[in-house]
């Protein structure tokens, strides 16, 4: 039975607790743009860190990357994004609201149905749309919409000083496509075979229509995406190996297998690179319980890759037309593309082809959404509340929480000379502020797992107390043996 948690307590907890807070908040804060706090940065670091750790560091056939937000204009026009990458909008006559058509609701229904995070400007041209018993979500008027128009989803800012050099640049809307633009340098700056895989973390950006939820769509969030190549006609025995790897990795660090669940794209909702996409979707408390998307992992094909080869053909156009990416047209391919420059020469076969690409591309602030919703509980101690945050050890903000029980007899130096040891192998906590019971409860609500107490038996044999926090026990460790314990229990 899945635990009812209300998004409402996650949002308090978070702010009361400093993990996440409303970006510029001072001045009255800006929408959809949040900030993480001392809490929320290591909860972030560490989802990361998991990240990379499973991803990159266990494996063999994976290596890493870190790429400039700001890329060259030809780069989006190749992969599509400059043409494509938009959501369709209707504006409400009443209100002048705009909201994408595809999370419009029927008049009646409780809410729409929201899949796809984004549409091709093509394909959502060529779809009817009958909008007439739609409901707009600001005003409540019922089917007074204009006709849907594509909104395009890319930043755009100025790079440059000069009027005559500067030049209008998009913020990545994915990492992915740094990963592809240097495909060709890993290779030949490595030692890697296909099949193989790059990974990046870092920053995206989308003009989103409608945000959602807390973190969960934002306009500014991260990514980690991995972009696997292989041989054409094993990618589909890939795509498999990743579905089953991600889905292990959200398990593994403590998500419910009740909360997780895979989603097939139909074939109308398939990214315009896509020829296969399949979502992890995590049930989210929104309204009354909600999947959303977590993962999308796509068999992008050759599509990137080839695009890539087309975009560099098409380089000088771009200087012809002012280096205005919307003037340009893409180089027809070359009847050699399979010996291109981004192709890959396969030693033992004699043979080049362009890989095909396994994506796995998941959002590190909405996998931190899911990491908190799924560790959030309330159980009652003893006439009173406890909230809790069960968090895996490998994705708690503190490891471990030192405190002395009273601030004298020499307790609190004890304490802190724990602490100035254990904080070398892990991040570490010390409190000597109030009752030690409401210290206890501190530390429950930051998922701490373990809180280690000196008190007056430690001054007789030198053994503390080291307090589990999701069943409460308390056993007693001798301090020179106390590292060893933790280091143990946390896995680090
Ligand atoms: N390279 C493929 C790609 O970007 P996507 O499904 O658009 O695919 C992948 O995004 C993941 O990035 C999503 O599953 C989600 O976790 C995260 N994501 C996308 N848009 C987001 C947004 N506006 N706010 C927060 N996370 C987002």
């Amino acid at each position: 039975m899945a635990k009812i948690t209300k998004l409402d307590d996650i949002v308090s907890l978070c702010k009361r607790r400093g993990f996440i807070f409303q970006s510029s908040e001072i001045y009255g804060g800006l929408a959809s743009c949040y900030d993480y706090g001392p809490l929320g940065v290591e909860l972030k670091n560490n989802v990361k860190r998991a990240w990379w750790k499973n991803v990159v560091q266990m494996r063999d056939d994976v290596v890493g990357l870190d790429c400039s937000i700001l890329m060259h204009p030809m780069v989006w026009k190749a992969s599509g994004h400059a043409d494509k990458f938009a959501d369709l909008i209707a504006e409400c006559k009443k209100c002048n609201v705009r909201t994408r058509v595809d999370h419009l609701a029927e008049k009646d229904a409780e809410h729409a149905e929201e899949h796809t995070e984004h549409v091709a400007i093509d394909s959502v041209q060529a779809a009817a749309h009958d909008l007439s018993r739609k409901l707009c979500p600001s005003c409540g008027t019922v089917g007074r919409f204009t006709e849907p128009m594509p909104f395009k989803l890319m930043f755009e800012t100025q790079m440059g000083a000069n009027v005559d050099d500067s030049m209008t640049m998009q913020l990545r809307p994915e990492t992915a496509q740094g990963i592809f633009a240097n495909f060709r340098n890993v290779l030949d700056t490595t030692r890697v075979k296909i099949p193989f895989g790059i990974a990046q973390i870092g920053k995206s950006f989308r003009n989103e229509v409608t945000t959602k939820a807390f973190i969960f769509r934002t306009r500014e969030f991260e990514q980690a995406e991995l972009e696997f190549f292989c041989e054409p006609g094993t990618d589909e025995q890939w795509f498999e190996h990743w579905k089953e790897a991600r889905f292990n990795w959200y398990l593994d660090l403590g998500i419910s297998k009740e909360n997780l669940r895979f989603r097939e794209h139909d074939p109308d909702e398939l990214a315009h690179y896509a020829k296969g996409c399949v979502d992890v979707e995590y049930l989210f408390p929104f309204g009354s319980g909600d999947w959303q998307e977590l993962e999308g992992i796509a068999n992008r094909t050759d599509y990137d890759l080839r695009q890539h080869q087309r975009g560099m053909r098409t380089l000088n156009r771009w200087f012809e037309n002012g280096r205005d990416v919307n003037r340009v047209t893409l180089a027809d391919e070359a009847e050699d593309y399979q010996s291109g420059p981004l192709s890959y020469f396969n030693d033992e076969q004699k043979r080049r082809y362009i890989p095909y690409v396994i994506e796995p591309s998941a959002g590190i602030d909405r996998s931190a959404l899911a990491f908190l919703v799924d560790a959030y509980d309330e159980e009652e101690v003893r006439g009173e509340t406890r909230n809790l945050l069960r968090f895996n050890p490998a994705i708690a903000p503190i490891k471990a929480a030192v405190f002395p029980l009273v601030k004298k007899d020499g307790m609190p130096e004890i304490a802190r000379n724990i602490y100035d040891d254990l904080k070398k192998y892990f991040n570490c906590f010390y409190d000597e502020k109030g009752a030690v019971g409401r210290r206890y409860r501190r530390q429950d609500e930051a998922g701490t797992p373990f809180c280690i107490t000196v008190d007056g038996q430690t001054l007789e044999d030198k053994t503390v107390t080291v307090r589990q926090r999701d069943s409460m026990e308390q056993v007693r460790v001798s301090t020179d043996q106390l590292k060893g314990h933790l280091r143990e229990k946390l896995d680090m």
